[in-house]
């Protein structure tokens, strides 16, 4: 019993203490870190995106369960990549733009309009014809922030 507590209270002080002693960019041990972070965000996501196009564009036959599968995971992946632009991330194997960086406020703003797009991807995914407007629209998205801050 006694030990059974001191083990509680033992875990509870290291997540206060992590709480504590975590500031926004200790999430990521170092820059590089951060970068790979946001990549592999990035990375699946694309990969889900290209599965939708190809269904919308009929390249691929259109499958519900496969789209909805894929809206899903772009809706979760499109809200990871932000907090990984932290400070000195923008050297280094990054295809940031460096004017990302004194503008996260608008990359906040194009961040929550590209997740308002994909909550509506995953309702959209059932249908063929919602699909390919939904998608249109997402991609939109993407395209507008890369046009700013992606180099090409
Ligand atoms: C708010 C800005 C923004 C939005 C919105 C955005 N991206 Fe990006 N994307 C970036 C930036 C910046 C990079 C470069 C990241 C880096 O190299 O550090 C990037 C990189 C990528 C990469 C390359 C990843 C790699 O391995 O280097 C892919 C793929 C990608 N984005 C796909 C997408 C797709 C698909 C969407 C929409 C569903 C999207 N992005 C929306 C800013 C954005």
């Amino acid at each position: 019993m006694i030990a059974r507590t001191g083990i509680r209270l033992g875990a509870a002080a290291l997540v206060t203490g992590m709480l504590l002693a975590a500031p926004a960019t200790a999430q990521f041990a170092k820059p590089e870190a951060a970068i790979k972070y946001r990549q592999s965000a990035f990375t699946v996501m694309g990969n889900h995106m290209g599965r939708l196009a190809a269904m919308a564009r009929g390249d691929r036959p259109f499958d519900a369960a496969a789209a909805q599968n894929s809206a899903r995971i772009i809706d979760t992946m499109a809200r990871l990549p932000w907090e990984a632009f932290v400070p000195g991330s923008d050297q280094g194997k990054t295809d940031a733009e460096p004017e990302l960086f004194d503008n996260l406020a608008d990359v906040r703003r194009l961040a929550d309009r590209l997740n308002a797009e994909t909550t509506k991807l995953v309702s959209a995914s059932g249908n063929l014809d919602t699909l390919r407007n939904q998608v249109d629209a997402t991609g939109a998205v993407c395209k507008s922030c890369h046009q700013k801050y992606r180099k090409m």
